[in-house]
């Protein structure tokens, strides 16, 4: 997996100081509160699982199913996998997400939980892409900002690969071009099968 990349980010250690630091603020600032984290999956999953066991005061944790990609563009086209939501009415609600891009999950996120009257709802990111946003939403908590460029590895993925990656790097433009090459040959659902 690690020949697939361009180039290291951040490595795990890295990323596990700055969790240290990111998991102080948000317990100071909910000392006093009944917190509720939604985390946005399946990248969040080990972001989630690597914040949440820095943060020393009691929390409930629901997850959110979202997925607006395909392959390595966002389709802007947010879909909610799940049948219930989460209850969060008079809750301080965190979202959680692996990464902040155009903006469109987020901001579908925080318009459908907003519907539910929480009592506060904030948003925190591991990664900021540095781009233009296609909707108007930002993160309050922030681990690290980073370039317009496609990055896999600690829950993030390109098709599905690299979630398991203990560090995160920008995938190689040649290994996203196989993959998008991949996903335009491939037959339709329900296409016939050639014999
Ligand atoms: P947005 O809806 O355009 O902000 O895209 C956000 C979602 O797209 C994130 O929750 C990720 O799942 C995915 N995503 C965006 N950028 C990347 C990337 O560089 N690598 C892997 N997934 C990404
Ligand atoms: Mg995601």
């Amino acid at each position: 997996m690690l020949a697939d990349l361009s180039r290291v980010l951040f490595h795990e250690s890295t990323i596990l100081s700055r969790l240290d630091e990111m998991s102080h603020q948000i317990t100071w600032d909910y000392r006093d509160k009944e917190l509720t984290v939604v985390a946005v999956l399946n990248g969040s999953f080990v972001f989630l699982g690597d914040l949440l066991r820095r943060i020393p005061i009691p929390l409930h944790v629901d997850c959110l199913s979202v997925s607006s990609y395909s392959g390595h563009r966002s389709t802007g086209v947010v879909t909610f996998d799940q049948t219930s939501m989460p209850e969060i009415a008079g809750r301080h609600v965190l979202v959680l997400d692996d990464i902040l891009d155009g903006g469109f999950t987020l901001h579908a996120v925080r318009e459908r939980l907003l519907q539910l009257q929480p009592a506060s709802l904030k948003i925190g990111v591991l990664l900021r892409k540095n781009r233009p946003r296609e909707m108007p939403v930002e993160a309050d908590y922030v681990g690290f900002d980073i370039a317009d460029e496609f990055v896999v590895g600690y829950g993030l993925d390109f098709m599905e690969h690299y979630r398991n990656l203990p560090l995160i790097g920008v995938l190689s433009e040649e290994v996203i071009q196989q993959g998008m090459d991949a996903l335009k040959n491939k037959p339709a659902p329900g296409a016939p099968v050639a014999p």
